[in-house]
């Protein structure tokens, strides 16, 4: 009885329960537990060090990407049976090191430095610690930055799994990528360029350049000039959506595909697939992509690289964002 108290270190009779509550070891991370409030929102609190069950590792991370919509996303905020689920922290993709492996858990081992996908249902990457399936991560060569390493998962995954499975992109086909400046795009730009594709990319006036730098042969500016001036293509890549989803499913040629990654799209081509997705984890296209950043033919789009301690100002930029934000949680 003695032991219980002091390990406890109450003055009462201490249940097992509290006792574990209280040995638990505290991290850093960002929450959220308002829908309403949006971005706003988000809190920097301590949690409770993750555990790693059956096939997970836990990973100390060190830096972390985040997309913008994901408290949009119903998977922030309830779990599979539509459960609250808040506080849940944010994040989702990262690049870290092994810290722990759970029960079986085969083919990662402690010590080596990762990067990945994390469950969109599960606790994520904006803490010092997470726990997530060993399946969702590769291995992250050590010749590339944590920071890189956590700003390809989520974008490079995307593009790769737009292009080249749901859009099925043959060498010669000409693709218009809305957004081609945007984290996404700007992969999706320069992997079909790789793959002898003829990219429009579209975006902002300010961003032609930029979209042009990344492997776009032509830059149709959405503000100012007519999308039908395009012509024909087969492949569109959506990252926009709305009215510019819409007026782009009439330019699909025969047997080309529309690949939104903002949800179904309004207009179907008349002779072709309308596609949506949401991107999944896979080990063999996170190995091909950090292949391509190591030897130069894929450039990351990195804007802001923040601390954990600055993370809730930088997500609420008032300014607006260019590139990737990347949150370095390990300086
Ligand atoms: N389905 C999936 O699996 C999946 C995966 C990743 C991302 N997404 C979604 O895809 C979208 C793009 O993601 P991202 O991370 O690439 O975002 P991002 O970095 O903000 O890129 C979007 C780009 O499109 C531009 N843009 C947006 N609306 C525009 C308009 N009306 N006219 C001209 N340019 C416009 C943005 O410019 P401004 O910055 O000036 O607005 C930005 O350059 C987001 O909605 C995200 O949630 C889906």
């Amino acid at each position: 009885m003695d032991n219980v108290l002091s390990i406890a270190g109450a003055s009462t009779l201490a249940s097992p329960k509290r006792q574990m509550t209280e040995e638990k070891i505290m991290m850093k991370a960002i929450v959220v537990t308002d829908q309403a409030a949006g971005t706003a929102g988000m809190k920097l609190v301590e949690r409770p060090e993750p555990q790693a069950a059956i096939n997970d590792v836990v990973v100390q991370v060190h830096a972390s990407g985040f997309v913008p919509t994901e408290l949009e996303w119903p998977s922030t905020w309830t779990d599979r049976l539509d459960r609250d689920r808040t506080p849940s922290i944010l994040g989702h993709e990262l690049a870290g090191v092994v810290t722990a492996l759970g029960y079986g858990t085969t083919g990662l081992s402690v010590g080596q430095r990762v990067f990945g996908l994390a469950d969109w249902y599960r606790d994520g990457t904006l803490a010092e610690y997470v726990a997530m399936e060993a399946r969702n991560l590769a291995p992250l060569p050590g010749d590339v930055d944590f920071t890189v390493g956590a700003s390809l998962p989520i974008s490079g995954l995307t593009a790769w799994q737009g292009l080249f499975q749901h859009g099925r992109l043959q060498a010669g086909q000409s693709v218009l990528v809305h957004g081609a400046a945007g984290a996404v795009g700007s992969m999706v730009t320069q992997l079909a360029r790789e793959f002898c594709a003829h990219v429009i990319g579209t975006g902002r006036a300010a961003d032609r350049q930029t979209v042009l730098d990344f492997g776009a042969k032509e830059f149709v500016d959405l503000g100012n000039d007519a999308l039908k001036d395009v012509g024909g293509v087969d492949l569109v890549f959506d990252g926009i959506g709305g009215d510019i989803g819409k007026r782009s499913a009439g330019l699909i040629r025969a047997g080309g595909t529309l690949v939104s990654i903002v949800g179904p799209a309004e207009a179907r081509p008349a002779d072709g697939l309308a596609v949506d997705f949401v991107v999944e984890s896979d080990r063999a296209q996170l190995s091909e992509i950090v292949q391509r950043v190591r030897d130069g033919r894929l450039r990351t789009n990195i804007g802001n690289v923040s601390t954990l301690d600055n993370a809730v100002a930088v997500l609420n930029p008032t300014e607006r964002r260019k590139g990737k934000t990347i949150i370095r949680v390990r300086p």
